[in-house]
């Protein structure tokens, strides 16, 4: 029997090499997805054997992360519950299909994650598994097995011989990639503890921030950002260059009690210093170049896409429909954006782009072609029939003349 196994290096996903071979005389195939949670991959490599695995694959998903799952996102505008850019949500399904992919080519039986049974990961990479490779089995060790604490853990290492790390461990939960960082646990389980500013790994607080503001310009073709300050990059140096800016402006913190998928409500505290910019960049090119009935229609679909992407709900029909919707309004959201950062804040300082429907001369007072005042009245008639109409059956109600 073979089970792939998605393998982060920390202490959890290590002892769960052992934990599988003892419960299942498996082996164990150890993938280690990199979407850009900044750890050396070697050492990693290294870790995996140590801990009992049988071959260890390192797959490089950032760019696919991107450009398959965070642009169409960004394109969408879709924020969960107004605040959380979803940085967790869409790392799941990228990862799991890795982890099929990997199964398939091994002939494997099951694939192995590291979630709890209390969180929304679970769910995500499980439906990805389902919706991709429905024979692949499914193994859960934390819904499965005794270990309840980090000591348990250690614990259960020792007696296997897996390495255990030195360091010492923030007291933060914390999930990473190239978009986002998340933390959870800890003094943040009190909703009125003000995050310390040590839960912040790469952002800076806006008082650490500098004085003067920082000017970014960011190119967009059909809703895609491809450029900065006129230099065309690829979707990772991209996102690279706008986190390295952001952090230091200290752009992009959330925080936010959500409502997880599985009941509860969590608080988490994010870090998405580039994401920030992206998000608010898209929509200042939005607001030149969706006219009012599609922009309002996207912001609905935003909402929905949101959820659909926070409950693990990638492959599913539903989110290619909306995708088909989304990508056809952004089929004018090309320009260039240009922002000011400024501790903590995004300001706008400009916009532009050849699908303006911004135009200068229609909207000023003067005498025009397009736009006649004349017209106004009528329209307004009409508009306002039903509240007129409204109006006179009140009153004749008041008045005891009701049919
Ligand atoms: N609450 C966020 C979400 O559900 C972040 C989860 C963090 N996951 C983790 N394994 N630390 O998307
Ligand atoms: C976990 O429980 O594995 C992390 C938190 C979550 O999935 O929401």
């Amino acid at each position: 029997k073979k089970i792939v196994l998605a393998y982060s290096g920390g202490l959890d996903t290590s002892v769960i090499i052992p934990w599988l071979k003892e419960n299942y005389h498996c082996q164990v195939i150890a993938v280690c997805a990199d979407v850009g949670q900044g750890d050396e991959l070697a050492p990693v490599r290294e870790k995996a054997v140590k801990s009992g695995a049988d071959k260890v694959y390192i797959e490089d998903l950032k760019q696919e992360f991107l450009e398959e799952y965070v642009w169409p996102t960004l394109k969408a505008g879709a924020v969960y519950e107004g605040k959380y850019l979803l940085g967790t949500s869409f790392a799941r399904p990228v990862i799991a299909k890795a982890l099929v992919k990997i199964a398939e080519q091994e002939g494997a039986d099951a694939i192995c994650h590291g979630a709890t049974g209390k969180g929304n990961d679970q769910v995500r990479f499980e439906l990805t598994v389902k919706a991709l490779a429905p024979h692949l089995k499914i193994v859960a060790p934390w819904r499965l097995w005794d270990i309840r604490s980090r000591e348990d853990a250690i614990d259960y290492a020792e007696k296997h011989n897996i390495p255990v790390p030195v360091t010492k461990k923030r007291p933060y939960s914390m999930d990473r990639n190239i978009w986002h960082l998340s933390h959870e646990g800890a003094d943040l389980e009190n909703p009125w503890n003000e995050p310390k500013d040590d839960v912040y790994m790469v952002t800076k607080t806006p008082e650490q921030a500098p004085d003067k503001p920082t000017y970014v310009e960011i190119t967009f073709e059909k809703g895609i950002p491809v450029a900065v300050d006129g230099v065309k990059l690829g979707a990772v140096a991209l996102l690279e260059k706008l986190n390295d800016l952001g952090a230091a402006n200290g752009i992009g913190i959330a925080d936010i009690a959500e409502n997880r998928l599985v009941g509860m409500k969590s608080r988490g505290v994010y870090e998405n210093p580039g994401g920030a910019i992206l998000y608010y960049a898209h929509r200042e090119l939005e607001y030149l170049t969706l006219d009012r009935a599609t922009m309002h229609y996207k912001e609905q679909v935003a909402v929905r896409y949101a959820e659909l992407v926070y409950d693990g709900m990638w492959f599913s029909p539903l989110r290619e429909a909306l995708d088909a919707f989304v990508n056809a309004t952004q089929a004018t959201v090309t320009g260039l954006v240009r922002l000011k950062l400024y501790k903590g804040n995004i300001m706008s300082a400009g916009s532009k782009s050849p699908y303006s429907l911004y135009h200068e001369e229609f909207v000023t007072f003067g005498r025009d072609e397009v736009y006649n005042q004349k017209d106004a009245e009528g329209f307004i008639n009409l508009f306002g029939l039903p509240l007129k109409i409204r109006a006179l059956m009140q009153q004749s109600q008041k008045e005891g003349k009701g049919q």
